[in-house]
Parts: C-alpha cells; sequence; structure tokens
C-alpha cells in the first residue's frame, strides 16, 4: 500500500493506473476505521481493480462547538487495517494540502433542501463542508466508482444529488449500515459512550425497526408513530434531534408517489449524538426482503 499526503505524487500514480486501463474505486473517510468502514473497502475491491481510501478530518464539516479536537485520530491503526483488506492507495493529506488558502475564503458546494433539513438544520453548514470536501477529492482522485455507507444515508443521498446535479461521471454505491450484535450502527463516535449510554444506544435501532414493523403492518398514522418513537427515546434516555418518517428518494413527506419509506433518526446520549435510518420497501415483491434484514 502506497501512502500519499500530497496532490501532485498521488494524482501522478493514478494517472498511470488509468493508463493502464485500471478502474478506480474511492471510500473517503476521516479515519479511526472500523468494521463498516471495512465493508465500503471491502465493497470497492469487488468493483473495481485499484481501491484508493482517504482519511482526512474534514474541519469544514465540523461547527464551532462539535468534536473536530476531540475526534480520533488513529492512523497507525487505520493503515495496518487498510493494508490487511489490500488497499492499494491510501491518501491522508494535511488540512493546508486540501485547503491551502485556509477555509474562509473557500468556494462552497451547497446542495439545498435536501441538505438544509434533518442533519442539516440540526448541523448548520455541516452537509455544505461534507460536499466541498467531497466534490475536491473527487476532483484530486477522478474515481470511477466512489463507495459510501447507508448509515449516513442523508449524506448519501446529498451526494448521489450532487454528482447528478453537476453531472460529475461518478458512480455512487451505497453499503448496507454494519451493525454491532445488538443492531448499534457502528460508528467511530460509538467510542465516547460510556458504559452506561453504550447499554442503551442500541435502542435507537430497535425503535427504528418497531417503527419500520408497525407500517409494514399497515400503521399509517406517521405523525403518531413519530411521537410515540421519541417519547420511547426520551424515556429510554435519550435526547432526540429528530425521527422522522419520509421518501426514501426525496426525504420529504411520503406521498403517493412514495416507493420506499426511509425512517431517519438521531439522537443524544450525553454528549453523543447517533444517527441511524431503516428502509421499508412499498413495492409488496421487495417487502419481505426488506423486513428479513433491510439495513
Ligand atoms: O462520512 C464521512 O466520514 C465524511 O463525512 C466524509 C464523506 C469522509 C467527508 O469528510
Amino acid at each position: 500500500m502506497r501512502t500519499y499526503s500530497h496532490n501532485a505524487p498521488l494524482k501522478a500514480a493514478l494517472g498511470k493506473f488509468r493508463r493502464s486501463g485500471k478502474r478506480i474505486a474511492f471510500v473517503p473517510t476521516m479515519g479511526n476505521l472500523h468494521e463498516g468502514h471495512l465493508d465500503l473497502v471491502r465493497k470497492a475491491r469487488d468493483l473495481c481493480d485499484i481501491v484508493v481510501v482517504s482519511i482526512f478530518v474534514n474541519p469544514l464539516q465540523f461547527g464551532p462547538d462539535e468534536d473536530l479536537d476531540a475526534y480520533p485520530r488513529t492512523m497507525a491503526a487505520d493503515k495496518e487495517k487498510l493494508f490487511k483488506e489490500g488497499v492499494q492507495v491510501l491518501y491522508a493529506p494535511e488540512v493546508g494540502e486540501i485547503y491551502p488558502e485556509g477555509m474562509a475564503g473557500q468556494s462552497i458546494v451547497h446542495v439545498p433542501q435536501l441538505g438544509d433539513e434533518l442533519c442539516g438544520s440540526d448541523r448548520p453548514g455541516h452537509f455544505d463542508g461534507v460536499t466541498t470536501v467531497v466534490s475536491k477529492l473527487f476532483n484530486i482522485v477522478q474515481p470511477d466508482v466512489a463507495v459510501f455507507g447507508e448509515k449516513d444515508f442523508q449524506q448519501l443521498s446529498i451526494v448521489r444529488k450532487m454528482v447528478a446535479d453537476l453531472c460529475m461521471p461518478i458512480e455512487i454505491v451505497g453499503v448496507r449500515t454494519s451493525r454491532d450484535e445488538d443492531g448499534l450502527a457502528r460508528s467511530s463516535r460509538n467510542g465516547y459512550l460510556s458504559l452506561e449510554h453504550r447499554r442503551i444506544a442500541p435502542v435507537l435501532h430497535r425503535t427504528l425497526t418497531d417503527c419500520r414493523d408497525a407500517i409494514a403492518c399497515g400503521f399509517d398514522n406517521f405523525l403518531q408513530l413519530e411521537s410515540h418513537a421519541r417519547m420511547h427515546l426520551i424515556e429510554a434516555g435519550f435526547e432526540p434531534d429528530y425521527f422522522e418518517i419520509r421518501d426514501a428518494r426525496t426525504l420529504q413527506a411520503v406521498n403517493d408517489a412514495t416507493e420506499e419509506i426511509a425512517i431517519l433518526a438521531a439522537a443524544r446520549l450525553g454528549a453523543t449524538r447517533l444517527i441511524d435510518n431503516i428502509r421499508l420497501s412499498l413495492n409488496p415483491i421487495s417487502d419481505w426482503g426488506m423486513l428479513a434484514g433491510g439495513n
């Protein structure tokens, strides 16, 4: 595995692969890699000849009171994991390589509507930071395919929209959420949880599956389901930011054209903000598959 921290040698190396007809898959990460990230890497490996992983804790997507400084940085362990997975190229730039003129005057990529609500309204500017850095990374790596986790379902939807709107010639592939045995979605931020909060954390996933099962059984009063779920989370010890039943394609309210429902939640346990989601196809043929293990 070759590690690059500067754009020019990375681009030269990737150019050689491209000229010899190799297809490049890209997995952008912020490091502190867990099984969920490694699932993305494995998917990338299945799809292309060359796998490029980036590790960059992007300051532009953190709010002023968020955990940028505390965000776990575990480069040596991450490198070992990527090496074992057969990754050929690691790109690990410093902040100055990505934002050579600082972040104040940086051009911003903004995806309206999709990026302005749910996590976008709780974390103002967050998705602008994500889409801006992902655009930069796409331009640097120029992958054929880029792989993202479905755990960050809103992020995945926003990246798909950005790529379509800006005619970026990149296929975006989503990978199913990786979970601990008790259902908790794997996340670098799970490491912040106290033992007591770790015990409570799987309630988030259980509340999502209960809601999905109620809808699958025909219960269609979504406002009631959402408020019941929020109450349930509060009783368990969470402070919910949102619990919303939406159209999985548009992330807007469910309507007659909805083919798939996404139930999305963000909730705090102490200072740790957890997000998760689950989906339910309204197409009877694929319902069984979704209920049997969808996300
Ligand atoms: O999902 C993440 O880890 C980050 O938001 C990403 C896509 C690497 C951009 O910094």
